[in-house]
Formats: structure tokens, C-alpha cells, sequence
């Protein structure tokens, strides 16, 4: 079974990114984000319409990453360590499968330059190297050309199309799965029995 620990935090760094933890000082510039219909279009998630729903969300966030549940990495350019332009995390993992699902969000006045494309490429070698993940999906609305196309150029593969599987903002959405495989064949051990006895019921 897969034992996720992201204590210390995993600070993670690119050509031109930091990835860092998120801190409460973050909310002010999450909030225009998470708040921005354009943004948000294809994420199931509400708007965050006030600076205060933004820190309940990092506290979220914290929280998921003190259990070991789920990691959230802050974007940054290395130039301004401290200013957040956008977020990326791996979440809903599933220890007894290795897998875990990837989700990210871009400042708007920053999407198109290739940023996203190399923050990912670190967050997925982290999953796979550090982690052990052995597989990593991305869910999409199949109308995110961007976020599918995206996915295509870091190596993910469309594996399924769901008819109408999510339920937002009072319509029911169609929801595309990609996934990558790891490149480390030998990070698990597969003497590991594959169920507990106790699970098998
Ligand atoms: C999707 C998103 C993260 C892309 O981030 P980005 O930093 O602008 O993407 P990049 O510049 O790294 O682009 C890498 C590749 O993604 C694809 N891509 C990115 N934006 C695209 C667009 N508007 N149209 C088509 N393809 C696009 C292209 O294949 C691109 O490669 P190319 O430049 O060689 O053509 C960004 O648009 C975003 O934050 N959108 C809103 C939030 C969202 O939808 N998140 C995903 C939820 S599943």
C-alpha cells in the first residue's frame, strides 16, 4: 500500500517556477482566481467570491496535507517567490492503486507561455519518482480543449469519455480521463499481497 508523506514540505523548482506551499498570505490572490468564471468554467468546484472563502480553502487544503491525503503545490516565477499565479496538486489518491489525480489552475495573464506545460512535467516525475504513484489521471470536461491538449503534451493518454457523469452548476457534463503511466517499473514491490484479507469482503 502506498504511504504518501509530504512532511517536509516538498518544495519543488523548474527553469523558470517555484512550487511551493501554500500560505494564508496566498488568499488575496487565490481569490480573483478561484473567482473567475472564465477560469472555473470546467471545474465542479463554487466560485470564491470573498478573500475569506479563499483562506477556508487553503485551511482545506493544509488540512488534506497533514493527513497525507492530498498535496497542493503554490505556483510561482522564481523571481517572485512570493506572488501566487496559480495552483497544482496531486489529490483523491488511491493508496491501495498507486494512483492519484492531478488538477491545476493558471493566472490568465500567464496562460499561453508554457508554464503550466513545465509545472506539470516536475508534479508528475515528483508522483511517480517521490511518491511511487504508479499511475496519474487527469479528469476533464471534454470542452477544456486547452486543459486536453495540455495534458496530450506532457505524455497523459485519453482513456475514457463518461456521458454526462458530472452534475454542475445544473447540467449534467460529460467528463474525459486521461492518464500516464510511471517511467519507474521497479518503484513497487509487487511481493506485496495486493489486498488485505480483511478487505476482501
Ligand atoms: C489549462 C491551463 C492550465 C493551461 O495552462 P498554460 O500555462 O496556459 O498552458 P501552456 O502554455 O503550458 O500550454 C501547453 C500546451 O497546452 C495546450 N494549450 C494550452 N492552452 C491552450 C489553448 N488555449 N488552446 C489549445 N491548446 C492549449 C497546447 O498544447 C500547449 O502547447 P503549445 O503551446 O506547444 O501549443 C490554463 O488555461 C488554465 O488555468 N485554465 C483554467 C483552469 C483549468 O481549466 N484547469 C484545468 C481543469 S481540468
Amino acid at each position: 500500500m502506498l504511504e504518501p508523506n509530504f512532511s517536509p514540505f516538498p518544495e519543488l523548482t523548474t527553469e523558470r517556477l517555484l512550487l511551493r506551499e501554500l500560505a494564508i498570505s496566498d488568499a488575496p490572490a487565490i481569490q480573483p482566481l478561484r473567482g473567475n468564471i472564465d477560469v472555473m468554467r470546467y471545474i465542479n468546484r463554487p466560485l470564491t467570491l470573498t478573500v475569506e472563502d479563499a483562506e477556508k480553502w487553503i485551511g482545506i487544503v493544509v488540512d488534506s496535507l497533514v493527513k497525507n491525503e492530498g498535496i497542493t503545490w503554490c505556483i510561482c516565477l522564481k523571481e517572485a517567490p512570493l506572488e501566487h499565479i496559480g495552483t497544482i496538486g496531486l489529490w483523491r489518491i488511491e493508496k491501495e492503486n498507486y494512483r492519484a489525480e492531478i488538477g491545476y489552475m493558471l493566472a490568465p495573464s500567464l496562460q499561453g507561455k508554457g508554464i503550466m506545460y513545465e509545472a506539470i512535467k516536475k508534479v508528475v516525475d515528483y508522483g511517480f519518482k517521490e511518491m511511487k504513484l504508479h499511475s496519474i489521471e487527469g479528469r476533464i470536461d471534454p470542452r477544456n480543449v486547452a486543459s486536453g491538449m495540455l495534458l496530450e503534451k506532457c505524455g497523459f493518454v485519453k482513456e475514457a469519455h463518461f456521458k454526462e457523469a458530472y452534475y454542475m452548476r445544473g447540467s449534467f457534463t460529460d467528463t474525459a480521463v486521461y492518464s500516464i503511466l510511471t517511467p519507474y517499473r521497479e518503484a513497487i514491490n509487487t511481493e506485496e499481497p495486493a489486498m488485505e484479507s480483511s478487505a476482501v469482503l
